[in-house]
């Protein structure tokens, strides 16, 4: 038997279309699997299956209003506990509201609220799924990240035929199944990670520092820890808040940083370095305020420890990922630091005229000694579930 949803936490989102009644044999064979199975339907979904068809089928209340439990707020908590969302079947209407961000119900608010893997499952009449606003919501909600479990040709309601038949159960509990992986995938593994600017100073109020915010590290913490591992995020100096729920400690210069990563970071599973740390820093540090003057002002810069380099010549078992920011000849600077400093991958960010920093959309690829793989441009939360796929892959086929 398929093993991979034995006590997993799922979550069913059934909408008001015909092919609701197929949800529960689906229910049902995920219960048989072992999983734990919440179900919410749509207000119109109530009216193709009754409620009580699924709560017999899990053993649990089916939630079907936002006002169902007071005592507390259900699309949160729903959302919280479950590992994997699969919307089934999934209306063009529900589809739309989700594109749209329109919650105005308990599976809408809850899917707006969900930082699990989400599935959807179409499933409608031919004209409906071909209509350009369907097509149009979903390619939206494909470069967010939902899996898009594409419906099938064949028969459909009012005898007729084409494409719109919902996918089949072993397709929909595949989904499911990837769903509950990718959001375990790093369970039990310790992940540190290193975000955000270095400020060295030289006096009290003035520093040398450079444009990186933190955005790229803290949607990977936030991602890791999502996949169930036990996140060390050192962050530097920077406005934006780190995740809750992540071990944070923060640093202000590169020689902070320096010995916050050797204490955390060497002896970890998985070690992502996206600070831009800085390579030098000024000599001396007057103990007051510079005092202005017409002369010009010398400032001598020292070198600062190169971080990533000693956890590259101390990683063990650690799987060491490096980012290079770099504004020309991106991939071959990032393979020469891929092997210089023994990482196991690097990922290229192209940095001219600051593209890349603070959040919003970044462009990556991923570079290691036997390939390459081109991430997209995509919001940075994106781009790190899809970064974490990768290095996941990598480390299990090292
Ligand atoms: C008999 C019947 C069958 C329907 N089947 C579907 C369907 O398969 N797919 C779909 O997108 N809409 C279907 N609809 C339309 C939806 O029920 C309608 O758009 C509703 O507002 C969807 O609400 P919901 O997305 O909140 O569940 C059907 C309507 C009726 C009356």
């Amino acid at each position: 038997m398929d093993r991979r949803l034995e006590g997993a936490r799922v979550l069913l989102g059934v909408c008001g279309g015909i092919a609701a009644y197929k949800m529960a044999s689906l229910t049902s064979a995920l219960v048989q699997h072992g999983a734990t199975v919440d179900v919410i339907m749509t207000p119109e979904a109530e009216r193709f299956v009754g409620p009580l068809t699924f709560s017999s089928l899990t053993a649990r209340p089916v939630y079907t209003s936002l006002w169902d439990a007071p005592e507390r707020i259900p699309h949160i908590r729903l959302v919280r506990e479950a590992q994997a969302i699969l919307v089934a079947p999934a209306t063009a209407n529900t589809i739309a509201k989700l594109a749209h961000g329109i919650a105005d119900d308990l599976l809408t608010t809850a899917l707006l609220a969900a930082r699990v893997p989400v599935a959807i499952a179409p499933a409608m009449n031919t004209a409906m799924y071909e209509h350009p606003a369907t097509i149009e919501n979903l390619t939206t909600l494909r470069a967010r990240g939902y899996e898009v479990v594409e419906p099938e040709r064949g028969f459909l309601a009012e005898r007729e035929s084409g494409v719109g038949r919902l996918a089949s159960e072993e397709r929909l509990f595949e989904a499911l199944a990837l769903g509950v992986a990718r959001r375990t995938s790093l369970a039990g593994l310790r992940v540190a990670i290193t975000a955000g600017p270095t400020r060295e100073a030289f006096d009290p109020i003035r520093f040398v520092s450079n444009a990186s915010t933190g955005a790229t590290g803290i949607a990977l913490a936030r991602e890791a820890a999502l996949r169930g591992a036990d996140v060390t995020l050192l962050l530097g100096p920077t406005q934006l808040e780190p995740p809750f729920g992540v071990r944070t400690l923060r640093f202000t210069t590169a020689e902070q940083l320096h010995a916050l990563a050797l204490d955390h970071a060497v002896g970890s599973d998985i070690t992502i370095a996206t600070a831009a740390v800085a390579d030098w820093r000024p000599a001396e540090r007057a103990e007051s305020k510079r005092k202005k003057s017409d002369d010009d002002l010398l400032v001598r810069m020292v070198r600062n420890p190169d971080v990533l380099a000693e956890l590259g010549a101390r990683k063990g078992a650690t799987f060491l990922v490096g980012f290079a920011a770099e504004t020309d000849d991106h991939e071959a600077n990032a393979r020469e630091k891929l092997a210089r400093k023994h990482l196991d991958a690097i990922v290229v960010n192209d940095v001219r005229d600051e593209r890349g920093f603070g959040p919003g959309e970044n462009t990556l690829a991923l570079l290691w000694s036997g390939g390459r793989r081109d991430l997209g441009t995509a919001e940075k939360s994106l781009l790190a579930a899809r970064l974490l796929d990768e290095l996941i892959a990598l480390r299990e086929n090292r």
